[in-house]
């Protein structure tokens, strides 16, 4: 039983295998937060010593016993104009104008499964492996209910929280925030971790203190963002890669979200998790509920490492649903930096003749194939084939590039629409704009929008008529812009609080529609590279490109940050041309392979520009990746330890479930005259166990070192799991611009 209800002691306890998260209901029928971390057992009550605290107030029952308040006292879901001034996670106005909710407890029940979101993806149970606790609270007299919903999934060490409140009052209810999780945090340091950046360089990890005040991290585009992704960490200050406390919050969401973290008069943390309030407001009539999104909370106390891990393993199994979540995806090649919008079928047909002689196996046609899109200016809404660049449609192409024995793949931006487009035409109404005022551009297009049944529905029509109509197996989703101008011609004035939140609902209703019609279709999700990489879109999208930014070497920064929170199996990453299109940069074409193994695995280039020795490391690469295939995509992913080395490295390593094989991956970012040797220590190695180096092979090194291949592994001795864990391993020196080394294990 993961769920216990103590009647006597009146405290609900939540446990998984390494975890505990209490609440009590309290005498004052306020629903007190207890505690979350590692497995205790036992009323965590005798933590709180009642304290008379100075301004901080008391509820009536308490009037004479002055050291009781809500100001103090953890809260699992608390509103304000109660006597809790520190963050609130509802803040809502009936329709008497009384603003905030006295919420206390009503009842709560418990049932095997977990709780669905209505409209939104979720975490799901893969059978009996979750158990769902509802608590409700309410005020009456305001009539407010909120329902608290926990999905503990105690195997996995995740509990999911989301919100569903209810309007039981006669009058409309204003909700101007409605967060999904209120987590209070009364004793310890913590720190924050956090995941920032722009476009071309996304989710670069900052740690700061928490200090007395309030730390944000969200967006207010529309989008989970470039810029701060919807997920955060908190830490204790000695919290490592490998050992210490740590705590995961991370919405199920894609759109404008925020999250605050307080640390109050007392030192208490609060963090508040949810849509972001700004521009949201939701009228609820009598009898209406509004459901927030979900948030997937992970507490860990063998350091960041394993709550990565952790993420990894839920994200995949609990909620990315494709059916191509745990298939082999094929080695694409997209056309994007080949060719731009410059491409006619012949140009096409040739980069996929030579592709597919290299060992690719689908190929992808980006950007460019419809309407008169001859550049990024226009013709975004118009999905009808481009004649002129592909003479009798797509399907002459999709029938000679099957022929060569690939798969056809296809970009797509459907949440879109330039100015300059026959759908902008017939239906100006349909995009997002403020009426009288000249919208801001971004990419020079609009976004439609979603909130309307009808724009939903066209682009279902749409979409599903192409993916029928053409033998396409793979789509790529993008989204170029985030949004502006929030208003919605089908919303009333008083309701265009919503029109953001509705956008989401109808862009996760149509992925829902689009995705079940056409299961089979792998379908990979692009903002701009990585603006929405987040456990939203991942409900739909197996894969999503990482970042636009496909320089190896910054690619090292963005995919080691995006390895806090998602899976490696999640992450799309191209080795593409050198020079590189977007910093210039010049690397080995093995380094680029290597650090684009380390996600889905393709190529963004004309491989007609290459040389034949180029050409011969594709075919390689792909050998490569095959054989490591599983051990890289259902291994698990380590981050070593790669501060302590300075800047000079960047290494990594995955290690098979069953321990027995593993493999380290290290790019020099930085080559030295003289360097430090480069020595590590191997993580998840399997302690009792011996392993043979059963490859070594290097890349781009300015001398030369011989890659020893499996066949030579017999030769060379084995090395202890302890020996590899404790006292590390040591490479030669690589000398050069970017060289880069894979060692392969096993066991002997
Ligand atoms: C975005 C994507 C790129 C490419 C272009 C096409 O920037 O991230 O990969 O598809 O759009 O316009």
């Amino acid at each position: 039983m993961s769920i216990v209800f103590d009647s006597e002691r009146r405290t609900i306890t939540l446990n998984t295998r390494q975890t505990s998260y209490q609440m009590k209901l309290s005498e004052t029928g306020y629903l007190l937060h207890l505690y979350y971390g590692a497995g205790i057992e036992g009323d965590m009550s005798y933590l709180y010593e009642p304290a008379d605290v100075g301004f901080s107030p008391n509820p009536v029952s308490k009037r004479l016993d002055r050291r009781w308040s809500l100001d103090i006292l953890p809260q699992e879901y608390s509103s304000g104009n109660t006597g809790d001034y520190r963050l609130n996670a509802l803040s809502c106005v009936n329709a008497a104008g009384v603003w905030g909710a006295d919420l206390r407890y009503q009842s709560h029940s418990v049932r095997p499964g977990k709780y669905a979101v209505e409209g939104m993806p979720a975490a799901f149970d893969k059978g009996s492996e979750c158990e769902t606790l509802s608590v409700i609270l309410a005020d009456v007299s305001a009539g407010v209910e909120v329902e608290l919903l926990y999905g503990v999934f105690e195997e996995k060490d995740v509990i999911t929280r989301a919100v569903r409140i209810r309007n039981t009052g006669e009058g409309a209810l204003r909700l101007e925030k409605a967060a999904s999780a209120c987590l209070d945090l009364p004793y310890g340091d913590w720190e924050l971790l956090h995941f920032h950046g722009r476009h071309a360089m996304e989710r670069i990890p900052e740690r700061v203190p928490l200090l007395t005040g309030i730390e944000t991290v969200s967006s207010r585009r529309g989008a989970s963002s470039h810029q701060q992704n919807p997920f955060v960490v908190l830490c204790r200050p000695d919290t490592t890669e490998q050992a210490g406390e740590c705590l995961g919050l991370m919405p199920v969401y894609s759109g404008s979200h925020r999250a605050d973290i307080e640390r109050d008069q007392m030192g208490s943390v609060r963090a508040v998790m949810g849509i972001h309030d700004e521009q949201f407001s939701w009228t609820l009539l009598p009898g209406e509920s509004f459901s927030t999104p979900e948030v997937l909370m992970s507490f860990c106390a063998d350091g960041l490492g394993a709550l990565s891990r952790r993420y990894h393993r839920f994200l995949r199994h609990n909620v990315c649903r494709s059916r191509w979540t745990f298939r082999r995806r094929p080695v694409l090649l997209n056309n994007w930096e080949a060719t731009y919008f410059g491409f006619t079928s012949e140009k096409l047909l040739n980069i996929a003749r030579e592709a597919k002689e290299l060992g690719v196996e689908l190929f992808v046609l980006d950007d460019g194939w419809f309407g008169e899109r001859c550049d990024d200016n226009r013709a975004l809404g118009d999905w009808a084939v481009n004649e002129e660049k592909l003479p009798g449609g797509l399907n002459p192409l999709i029938e000679q590039i099957e022929a060569m024995g690939l798969k056809f793949g296809l970009w797509i931006e459907p949440e879109m629409v330039s100015e300059d487009s026959e759908l902008y035409r017939a239906h100006p109404d349909w995009a997002l704009t403020v009426p009288g005022r000249s919208p801001a551009m971004g990419r020079n297009q609009l976004v439609l929008d979603l909130g309307r049944k009808e724009v939903e529905d066209f682009l279902f029509e749409t979409f599903s008529s192409l993916l029928s109509g053409h033998r396409i197996s793979y789509i790529k989703w993008d989204a170029n812009r985030h949004i502006t101008d929030v208003y919605s011609r089908a919303l009333p004035p008083e309701r265009q609080g919503e029109a953001l939140h509705r956008y989401m609902l109808g862009l996760y209703s149509l992925l829902e529609r689009l995705t079940t019609a056409f299961p089979e279709v792998l379908f990979e999700g692009c903002a701009g590279g990585g603006g929405r990489f987040d456990a939203g879109m991942l409900a739909w999208f197996p894969q999503i490109w990482c970042s636009d930014d496909t320089d190896p070497i910054e690619r090292l920064t963005i995919q080691r940050g995006t390895s806090y929170g998602y899976p490696v199996a999640a992450v799309g990453s191209h080795v593409s041309a050198s020079p590189n299109h977007q910093d210039g940069r010049q690397t080995p074409f093995g380094t680029r392979g290597l650090v684009a193994m380390s996600g889905t695995f393709g190529y963004e280039l004309d491989p007609g520009k290459l040389s034949g020795e180029e050409k011969e490391q594709i075919r390689a690469q792909i050998a490569l990746f095959s054989e490591l295939y599983e051990l890289i995509q259902n291994g698990e992913y380590y981050r070593l330890e790669e501060e302590k080395h300075g800047p000079s490295f960047s290494a990594w390593e995955f290690v098979a479930p069953d321990k027995a094989e593993a493999l380290l991956c290290l790019v020099v970012t930085h080559p030295e005259s003289n360097p430090a040797p480069l020595h590590l220590r191997w993580q998840g190695l399997d302690e009792n166990a011996s392993y043979r180096v059963w490859r070594r092979e290097f890349f781009g090194c300015a001398l030369p070192i011989p890659s020893d291949t499996p066949e030579l592994a017999d030769e060379r001795p084995t090395l202890s799991g302890s020996a590899l864990l404790h006292a590390g391993y040591t490479l030669p020196r690589m000398y050069g611009d970017y060289p880069s080394v894979l060692v392969h294990l096993k066991k002997a």
